[in-house]
C-alpha cells in the first residue's frame, strides 16, 4: 500500500551547496538545493535562483560563480546562508567562513568547504518560478586530506561527509555508508540468470 502525497517535489536527497558570487572584496554566499549536473562535455552545473535573490543580481553582473560543497560540520553556516540575504548582511563575516581566491574566475571559493568548482555562466533560462543559470565548470579543487590515499585525484567521500538536504522534511542529513560501486551489478545478475537458466 502507498499513500498519495499529491503533486509535490519529493526528490531527495539533494545537495545543500554554497554558491559564491561577486568579487573577492565583495563576495556573497547563497545556499542552493535546486542544483544539478547539466552536462559532462564541457562539465556544467545548473542552479535555480528565485528572481528576488541578491545572488542572481551578482551572477548576472559578473557572469561567474563558485559551487562549494559543505561538509556536515558546516550545517549551521549552510543554513544561515539560506536564511538571510546579501542585500542585508555580509555572510562571510557573519559565519566566519573564509573567501579563497579562485584560479580562473573573480568569484572566490569557500576555504572551509572541501570541494569547490569554478564556473563561468554559459546560459540563462527563464522558467515559471525561477531562473536556471547554467555554468561551465572551468576548474575544480579538493582539500588534499580528502582524497584517496592511493589515487590523489579521487575524492574520498567518507572524508568529505557531504551534507544532504531533504526538502520534503526540511532537514539536513549526512550520507550513510557505501553500499555499492557502479557497474558491479551486471556480472552478479548475469550469473544468477545463468543459474536459473534465464540467459538472454
Ligand atoms: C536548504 C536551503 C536550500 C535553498 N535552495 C534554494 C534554491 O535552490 N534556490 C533559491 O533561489 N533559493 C534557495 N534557498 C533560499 C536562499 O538561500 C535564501 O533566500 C538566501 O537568503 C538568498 O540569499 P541572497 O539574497 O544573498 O542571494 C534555499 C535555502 C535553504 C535553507
Amino acid at each position: 500500500m502507498k499513500t498519495p502525497l499529491g503533486p509535490a517535489n519529493i526528490l531527495f536527497p539533494v545537495p545543500a551547496a554554497l554558491i559564491v558570487s561577486g568579487s573577492f572584496d565583495e563576495p556573497n554566499i547563497i545556499t542552493i538545493s535546486w542544483i544539478g549536473i547539466t552536462g559532462s562535455n564541457p562539465p556544467s552545473i545548473g542552479i535555480h535562483l528565485d528572481r528576488s535573490r541578491y545572488s542572481l543580481e551578482l551572477i548576472r553582473k559578473h557572469k561567474n560563480f563558485t559551487v562549494n560543497i559543505p561538509s556536515a560540520d558546516l550545517v549551521e553556516e549552510t543554513d544561515y546562508c539560506g536564511l538571510v540575504s546579501g542585500k542585508d548582511r555580509k555572510k562571510f563575516e557573519d559565519t566566519g567562513l573564509t573567501p579563497f581566491k579562485s584560479t580562473k574566475i573573480k568569484a572566490p571559493m569557500i576555504k572551509e568547504c572541501p570541494c569547490n568548482m569554478e564556473c563561468i555562466v554559459m546560459k540563462e533560462v527563464e522558467l515559471n518560478d525561477s531562473i536556471l543559470i547554467i555554468g561551465e565548470v572551468v576548474e575544480t579543487h579538493i582539500d588534499r586530506d580528502k582524497v584517496d590515499h592511493k589515487d590523489k585525484t579521487k575524492i574520498n567521500i567518507s572524508k568529505v561527509t557531504p551534507l544532504a538536504y531533504c526538502d520534503a522534511t526540511r532537514e539536513y542529513w549526512t550520507l550513510g555508508r557505501r553500499v555499492g560501486r557502479v557497474a558491479a551489478s551486471e556480472k552478479k545478475i548475469e550469473a544468477r540468470l545463468k543459474e536459473e537458466g534465464n540467459e538472454q
